[in-house]
């Protein structure tokens, strides 16, 4: 597999080293043979070239297997124009690649479940899957301007572009516990109404999936108050990028989280969490959420499941016997680095990995 890594900014660099390290070393014992090359993006890339999306990264995307990044997103720019800041090279990307559907799981560890800010009771059980159109709506609707005085956006949907997503998402819903929460603003937006009609519509090719709607506000509520009662959450880019993160942070960090986005030529993988400039470069950024990442790209590129579990599995262990990197760290834990924590999920994936190709050999 020809993988083009996009390292990017703040502790972008050290979160896709321990991905990479997992991937080279689950993929070898699989028998898969990772081909990685390294491009720039984001604010490591302007500084370099003066772009966030550089020629020569967007033709090595292209042609890999598929792309793995770690964060974009440098304070330096802060005050600069949306076409000229790092985030503009990660939109720039996703447009290039053509994935539509990016999917963020958010599940409750049982050994984390202390960690989150939510009341045991309350959290315990939860795991669901935000589908979060990823190409449309207000982060690339046109025609969109700033003047001194005035600055506007559009967000804009097309049938077609409702109904692919939805389509994974109750795809997604079926491997699943058969339920699919649309959310949208249909009480007050035109795109928010064609949107719930055209899920409508695909539902019909659904009828083994319980189809509800939820306003957004509502959402962001019950997802504090009733986790566990979502299992399919599909929403539009702007609401699904809010939504994750409410939705990451209550399994106890934002660092926890993975993400695919899927349905175009090449497929990205992606912790949800940005580039946190504060703790670059201090090895104790939390690696679980990109190497989470590692395993989703083992289960949907690679079509390899049981690298995936090994992965997940690994990380299981890891929390389970109380390694925990700073952001998660509890009384009575045994609080690691960046590098340490990829150290011990490299030994257990790679064993997990052995282990599960020695009972297929027999
Ligand atoms: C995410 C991020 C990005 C987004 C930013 C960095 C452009 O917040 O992946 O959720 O808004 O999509
Ligand atoms: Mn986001």
């Amino acid at each position: 597999m020809k993988i083009a890594v996009l390292p990017g900014d703040g502790i972008g660099p050290e979160v896709t080293r321990s991905a990479i390290r997992i991937l080279a070393e689950v993929g070898e014992m699989a028998g898969i043979q990772v081909d990685l090359t390294e491009h720039l993006i984001g604010g490591t890339a302007i500084r370099e070239t003066g772009s966030p999306f550089p020629d020569e990264t967007a033709s090595a995307c292209v042609a890999s297997d598929a792309v793995l990044l770690g964060a974009v997103g440098d304070p330096a720019f802060d005050n600069s124009k949306p076409e000229e800041r790092p985030e503009k090279g990660l939109l720039r990307l996703r447009k290039a690649l053509g994935g539509f559907a990016n999917l963020r799981p958010s599940r409750a560890y049982e050994s984390l479940i202390g960690s989150s800010p939510l009341r045991e009771d309350v959290f315990r059980g939860t795991d669901l899957l935000i589908v979060r159109e990823l190409l449309g709506g207000l982060y690339f609707g046109e025609p969109r301007g700033t003047s001194d005085r005035e600055a506007f956006n559009t967000m804009r949907y097309s049938t077609a572009e409702v109904e692919r997503v939805a389509c994974v998402a109750f795809e997604a819903a079926r491997v699943r516990r058969g339920k699919v929460t649309s959310v949208d603003k249909a009480n007050v937006l035109e795109t928010s109404q064609l949107w719930r009609r055209t899920v409508d519509k695909v539902a019909k090719g659904y009828p083994d999936i319980k189809l509800e709607h939820m306003f957004v506000d509502a959402c962001a509520m019950h997802l504090v108050t009733n986790p566990k009662g979502f299992d399919v959450i599909l929403t539009e880019n702007l609401f699904g990028d809010i939504l994750s993160d409410e939705a990451a942070v209550l399994t106890g960090s934002l660092g926890m989280l993975a993400s695919a986005t899927i349905g175009g030529n090449i497929d990205l993988y992606e912790p949800v969490h940005g580039s946190a400039p504060d703790i670059a470069g201090k090895n104790i950024a939390n690696p679980l959420g990109a190497i989470a990442s590692v395993a989703m790209l083992f289960r949907y590129s690679a079509k390899n499941e049981s690298c995936a579990k090994a992965i997940d599995d690994a990380i299981d262990r890891a929390l389970s016997e109380g390694y925990r990197t700073v952001d998660i760290a509890k009384d009575g834990c045994r609080v690691v680095s960046t590098d340490e924590m990829t150290d011990i999920i490299a030994r257990y994936a790679v064993e997990n990995a052995g282990a599960s190709r020695a009972y297929h050999a027999v």
